[in-house]
């Protein structure tokens, strides 16, 4: 059999389907019933991209069709068609599908892929030669069998479906023979598909086996069919972004090289077929206290913090803008604003614009001066509660230092120097950019103040880690990265660039995974160093949500600073200690420490 032997059978398009119904079947797998105009029938085993419209996720999700049936009563008129969907909500994308209303519509790329080739006729057959196949699908993978089944004679196959709780998907399958297993027991036998079925029980049984479910199940499928000699049909799943042959980003392994599960697949011979033998990596930490409440708190540069969410400087003001809407004493921390010595009015001219998934700001670090705010801002920024850290700037080393003096005379708990601001002609990002000027302003700052100093780093440097090690040399007690990404906006009709100053700074979940990836390339560079000699890293860039969070601590930060994304949900610190919290609980883990640096190879 070739990998590819099964063909493609009609052209896809990109069409527009209204959403008939979406209902629940079991906890997490929902039918959805869409009507198409004008629709090319799929072939069972083929699937559709398909997204909400509108929809807060870029691609569109590879879905086998379940069924596709002929309306009782046309409701877009001819070439209409229904099709069915049992889909598994397991992630943004999915949750947006389950979560359909009835009359919405959805856009659907398809029919895409190859289907299940069909079983040879009887007269085909050698004499003797077994008539019947076997259908074996592992939970959700269960709906392209199912569709295939519904296209078979009755009784001229077995179903072999095995799920995690209770069964679905089965309503027009009429095979010979249903097997079921369950992990809970709650339909068919208690167990796993390998306890019903084995090589023994497929030799001189069955023509073929056609598979679709999670890939180590498939794997089994392939080696019992190899054993017992009979031929099989796998089904893979794997991430695509187009569906249509052009990403590449679906290659499977087979003997034939290698393939696109999208439009060579997803069906391939199983004998083609080559799994991934690379061991998963080990379990983190199991769970060793799943009832105890988790301590969330962290301590960076000696200063503790009830949780590791640090509202980000310049997205917070100075903490109260904010108690109105936020319960702002459950927060870590809050950065100010960004303050020089004196007063600010900040860049003149457009100063914000949305890009997809962020913002580009060019706001100049506007602020009414150090002695303002420590006169009249900080005894109510104090009172919130939070760690409460002072942003510091400056256009020059002696202003820095200055400012640095002032606020070592107040009762801030922590200066975050910043030496990333993309925004200002003199000084802010000039002194983050190379090794020597970032060491010589931390040096000058660390010797003007007593407190705990962490330094803010920019994105924009070409060696971010190395400027981290120049400002831990300097004295830095921690570093938080990333500051704003230097981008370009232009305004089309007036072919002039919108910020005055041409560039400005982009954030946002935009920039997270760099940002993440700079978080952890530092981690790494750390930890080759004597425990001594480490200082914390306190991450940020686009972090959005406990998950965003719970990377950048994997990736070894000790705290996390949260900004643009209080903008889009001004809970979104609240929700984060929340989600976080739940989180550690579920996986067992007791404190910060027990996650920090997990992704790191150890
Ligand atoms: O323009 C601004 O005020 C930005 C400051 C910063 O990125 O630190």
């Amino acid at each position: 059999m070739s990998a590819s032997s099964a063909k493609t059978i009609s052209r896809p398009a990109f069409a527009a389907g209204r959403v008939l119904s979406c209902v629940a079947v079991q906890a997490d797998v929902f039918l959805l019933r869409l009507a198409l105009d004008d629709a090319a029938r799929p072939q069972p085993g083929q699937f559709y991209m398909l997204r909400s419209r509108p929809s807060g996720v870029f691609l569109g999700r590879p879905i086998s069709v379940y069924r596709a049936i002929a309306p009782t009563q046309p409701v877009c008129g001819d070439d209409s068609l229904e099709l069915e969907f049992l889909i598994l909500r397991r992630g943004a994308g999915t949750a947006e599908l389950c979560a359909a209303a009835a009359g919405s519509v959805l856009e659907l790329v398809g029919p895409l892929g190859n289907t299940f080739p069909r079983p040879a006729p009887d007269s085909a057959k050698a004499p003797g030669a077994p008539a019947r196949i076997a259908l074996v699908g592992g939970g959700i993978g269960v709906a392209p069998i199912a569709g295939f089944a519904s296209t078979l004679a009755p009784g001229s196959y077995d179903v072999y479906a095995g799920f995690r709780s209770g069964a679905y998907g089965l309503d027009h399958v009429v095979p010979a023979r249903l097997v079921l297993t369950s992990d809970d027991g709650s339909c068919g036998v208690r167990g796993r598909l390998p306890d019903v079925l084995d090589a023994a029980r497929l030799r001189g049984a069955y023509a073929a086996v056609h598979a679709c479910g999670p890939e180590p199940m498939l794997a089994w499928v392939q080696r019992i069919c190899a054993e017992a000699g009979v031929p099989c049909w796998l089904s893979l799943e794997a991430p695509m972004a187009c569906g249509a042959g052009a990403c590449l980003g679906c290659t499977i392994t087979t003997r034939d090289g290698n393939r696109r599960c999208c439009s060579d697949g997803p069906v391939f011979a199983g004998d083609s077929v080559v799994f991934d033998q690379a061991p998963l990596p080990a379990e983190p930490t199991q769970p060793r206290a799943a009832q105890q409440e988790p301590d969330l708190s962290t301590t960076v540069a000696g200063v503790r913090f009830a949780n590791p969410f640090i509202a980000a400087s310049g997205t917070f003001g100075y903490g109260s803008e904010y108690a109105p809407l936020v319960e702002v004493g459950r927060i870590g921390g809050i950065c100010s604003k960004g303050l020089t010595l004196e007063a600010r009015g900040g860049n003149a001219g457009p100063r914000l614009i949305e890009t997809p998934s962020g913002i580009i700001n060019s706001i100049g670090l506007e602020n009414p001066g150090i002695p303002h705010f420590i006169e009249h801002e900080l005894a109510a920024m104090l009172q919130l509660g939070p760690v409460c850290i002072a942003n510091l700037s400056g256009s020059s080393l002696q202003s820095y230092v200055e400012g640095a003096q002032r606020l070592d005379a107040s009762a801030v708990a922590m200066i975050e120097l910043n030496i990333s601001c993309p925004n200002v002609k003199q000084g802010g990002m000039s002194f983050g950019l190379d090794c020597q000027s970032a060491s010589q302003v931390t040096h000058a700052v660390r010797a003007a103040t007593s407190k705990p100093l962490m330094v803010k780093l920019s994105p924009n440097a070409p060696d971010v880690t190395a400027i981290a090690h120049a400002v831990r040399l300097a004295g830095a007690d921690a570093v938080s990265l990333v500051n704003t990404f230097q981008a370009v906006s232009i305004d089309v009709e007036s072919g002039r660039p919108l910020f005055r100053n041409v560039r400005a700074g982009l954030s946002g979940p935009a920039i997270r995974p760099i940002a993440l990836r700079m978080v952890y390339d530092l981690a790494l560079s750390m930890a080759a160093l004597p425990p001594a000699e480490r200082i914390p890293i306190v991450g940020l860039g686009g972090i959005a949500s406990w998950r965003d969070a719970v990377e950048f601590i994997m990736a070894g930060a000790t705290a996390v600073q949260i900004g643009t994304a209080t903008f889009n949900n001004p809970r979104a610190l609240t929700d984060c200690i929340d989600g976080l919290q739940a989180f550690m609980q579920r996986k067992g883990y007791r404190t910060i420490e027990d996650m920090r640096g997990l992704a790191l190879p150890r």
